[in-house]
């Protein structure tokens, strides 16, 4: 019926009766070649403008009412527009058009759509990539029943620097495991099958290196050689190229004297000649006019020449190619074939989302209603949400809270907040996400709330009061941290320690006597010292969306033995930034005196290194040995056996550890190289093996060549990047 509805609209007048969208390459290839025959120079234009509708996420330099243009096939995509209605009368007018080519509809869905999930930040701190795959799916699912077909995510931007705000959108500090996670969410969102109901596009952002701002600073310059980036910031895109992402955005930032989004060695070079990217690359929010501003182009005719011949191939809102790209061709400047490939590559997508098959297949409004929100989603954003949450701290197994506990003195006005629990960016219904305090509740037991201190001044409130329900607590859970708004784009900070008020109050809750938990709720990582020391249990529960208070209730009362291990280091002063752990050995190597890497005044170590996090058991780890390899693609094998030595259920990541004892450039001090998620009833012990493959001992040369070289190794296993048992091995 659908494909009928299209048929009719087309038959006779434009494409070769018999024509229809058909799902293999060659008759895409004969369709689009065909379509873009019929285009006027206008109309291919059109293709690579995108604009914005509804409400912008950036300087608001468009108009937002777009329905003549459209009509006019003068517009390819919208962004921040949804909704099976509202995206509908926009295609309405797209089908009104000569051509009658659909739009493509784009918003930010970043950790759920209205069902919201944790922060990706957090999810990442899950390590199980199952469940960010389900997280992702759950998105698209839901996304794409709001009429919408791109997602601008997963961002796989690695940073070092948590004064940047937006690494609460990434997933960590690690090159290897930012890859796997990359792919993950990939191929969740976009499926097997992109003309599925509920897959939509991905698009990895932001390329390349927006995460190595120089000094946390969002929007900042970026200054890093091609033999850095390749080691420690390219895996992620390439990961989320090499699982089929449909687009790539570019970054704001410059990567070697040039803008991104004019940067024709990036864009055409690496991405589309070298891995060989078959769909297309959109700007980010204005990008292609702030080369002006970068001092890159003189103006924005300038600008768009230098995009178009760099391989950016759609431009989202600031209207350069709009502008002058039909000038700029007709004065032989740009040569229409530029423009004929990039149309191509956004048509092709057009016609993998079906849309050529039916241009409304996802603005069903009964999907809609039935999908969003649905029992499915709910459950899978508190599984979840359970896993993200991070134990840090757990003296004298203060956690899980036994069923006994009836009355908890919860304080902090952030286990009330229901806009903060989304996080964010976020675009969950906010009125359905499930608070803490509502959460215990529905537990049955006995709540007595205290704001503890003001959500806006951090100054500490009815002091009087708040330690009088704590002494008559069973337990006191404080909720605390940042504000969610306080991470995300366009929130960099000089100062990343949580308020000093914030951190007396728990160390009053302390002296009272009564078991202390404190909930540390932040986009980033955090520095709180006071607490570290005073607080005898801490998780870090990040923002965790629509589930969050059930996940958070869940953790608390050990129905979920949390799992989650910090996807980025957390300082102890601001001094140590950017903290990262795999750090290179240097002339000079760190040492606890003398004449080396480190500082006079703080501390050179972390408060917690990357990938720590406890659970309610505990686990030994043993008879770490190297084993031979299978005589081809695996060298060796690394086995460790892991037992559960506590007394509850758990799940362990084993990890994975590599050092290049010598090489022929310098090499970190290790390199997470694998890692293993596994559960064990307690007394259970598990065998974990990895193989040792070019993966685990290669890396990039200075010209981006993949090398292994042979010589010695040490494989280091263990719970974190710190603890770890090591082994040695030589690649003959
Ligand atoms: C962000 C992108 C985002 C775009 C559209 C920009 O400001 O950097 O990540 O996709 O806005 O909202």
């Amino acid at each position: 019926m659908k494909t009928l509805f299209y048929a009719i609209c087309c038959v006779g007048l434009l494409w070769p009766s018999g024509l229809r969208a058909a799902e293999d390459d060659e008759s895409m290839n004969r369709f689009v070649s065909s379509l873009l025959k019929k285009m006027t120079l206008e109309e291919k234009i059109g293709q690579l403008s995108q604009c914005a509708g509804g409400f912008a996420t950036g300087p608001d330099n468009t108009q937002l009412s777009r329905t003549t243009d459209i009509s006019r096939g003068l517009l390819g995509s919208m962004l921040n527009v949804s909704g099976a209605a509202e995206t509908r009368k926009y295609q309405e007018a797209a089908m009104k058009s000569r051509l009658k080519i659909p739009l493509l509809f784009g918003l930010d869905v970043i950790h759920g759509f209205r069902t919201g999930f944790p922060l990706p930040l957090a999810e990442a701190a899950s390590f199980d990539l199952e469940a960010i795959k389900m997280g992702a799916r759950c998105s698209a699912r839901e996304a794409a029943a709001a009429g919408l077909h791109w997602t601008f995510a997963p961002m796989v931007d690695i940073s070092w620097d948590a004064r940047w705000g937006r690494v609460m959108e990434g997933a960590g500090e690690d090159p290897y495991y930012g890859a796997k996670v990359a792919a993950a969410r990939v191929r969740g969102l976009q499926g097997d099958d992109l003309s599925a109901d509920s897959t939509i596009l991905a698009c990895i952002k932001h390329f390349v290196g927006y995460g190595a701002a120089v000094a946390g600073k969002d929007y900042n310059s970026v200054d890093m050689s091609w033999g850095h980036f390749a080691n420690f910031y390219m895996p992620p895109y390439k990961a989320g190229v090499e699982a089929g992402a449909g687009t790539v955005m570019s970054a704001f930032n410059d990567f070697e004297n040039r803008p991104c989004t004019g940067n024709e060695d990036l864009l055409r070079g690496l991405l589309k000649e070298k891995w060989g990217f078959q769909g297309f690359v959109v700007s980010d929010w204005g990008s292609v006019g702030e080369m002006v501003n970068h001092r890159y182009a003189k103006d924005q005719k300038e600008a768009a020449n230098k995009a178009i011949t760099a391989g950016l191939d759609m431009e989202m809102v600031s209207e350069c190619y709009a502008r002058n790209l039909a000038d700029l061709v007709r004065e032989k400047k740009v040569p229409e074939a530029l423009l004929d490939d990039a149309v191509r590559r956004i048509l092709e997508q057009k016609y993998k989302l079906g849309l050529f098959d039916d241009p409304f297949r996802y603005c069903n409004e009964e999907r809609e209603r039935t999908v969003i929100g649905s029992e499915r989603s709910r459950r899978e954003a508190r599984y979840m949400a359970e896993r993200s949450v991070v134990l840090l701290k757990n003296e004298g197994a203060m956690l899980p809270l036994a069923s006994s506990v009836r009355r908890v003195a919860l304080i902090g006005g952030l286990s009330k907040s229901q806009k903060d629990m989304c996080g964010s960016w976020t675009c969950a219904d906010e009125s359905k996400v499930v608070t803490l305090y509502e959460a215990m509740q529905k537990r049955g037991v006995e709540v007595d709330f205290h704001e503890g201190y003001d959500l806006e001044s951090n100054e500490i409130k009815d002091l009087k009061g708040t330690l009088k329900a704590a002494r008559r607590a069973d337990v006191v859970v404080v909720a605390m941290g940042e504000r969610a708004w306080e991470s995300g784009e366009m929130t960099s900070k000089g100062n990343i320690s949580i308020p000093e008020q914030q951190q007396r109050l728990v160390t009053e809750l302390v002296k009272a006597g009564k078991p202390v938990i404190v909930l540390m709720m932040c986009g980033r990582p955090v520095i709180f010292n006071e607490v570290r020391q005073q607080a005898p249990a801490i998780l870090c529960t990040w923002w965790l969306g629509s589930e969050a208070g059930s996940a958070i209730c869940n953790v608390l009362w050990g129905d979920y033995n949390p799992s989650g291990k910090l996807p980025m280091t957390f300082p102890t002063h601001q001094g140590q930034l950017p903290l990262y752990y795999q750090y290179k050995s240097t002339g000079r190597p760190y040492a606890s005196s003398g004449w080396c890497a480190k500082y006079i005044d703080i501390p050179s170590e972390p408060a917690f290194p990357f990938a720590f996090g406890l659970s309610y058991t505990t686990f030994e780890y043993s008879a770490l040995k190297v084993l031979p390899g299978d005589g081809g693609k695996v060298h060796a094998r690394v086995r460790v056996e892991v037992k559960n030595t506590g007394r509850y259920e758990g799940e362990e990541v084993v990890q994975l550890y590599v050092r290049d004892e010598s090489a022929s450039i310098t090499r970190p001090v290790k390199e997470l190289k694998g890692f293993e998620k596994i559960a064990l009833k307690p007394g259970e012990g598990k065998e974990v093996v990895f193989d040792i493959t070019d993966e685990q001992l290669g890396f990039y040369d200075n010209r981006m060549n993949f090398v292994v070289e042979k010589g010695d190794f040490t494989f280091m296993v263990g719970t974190n990047s710190r603890d770890v048992d090591a082994v040695s091995y030589t690649l003959l």
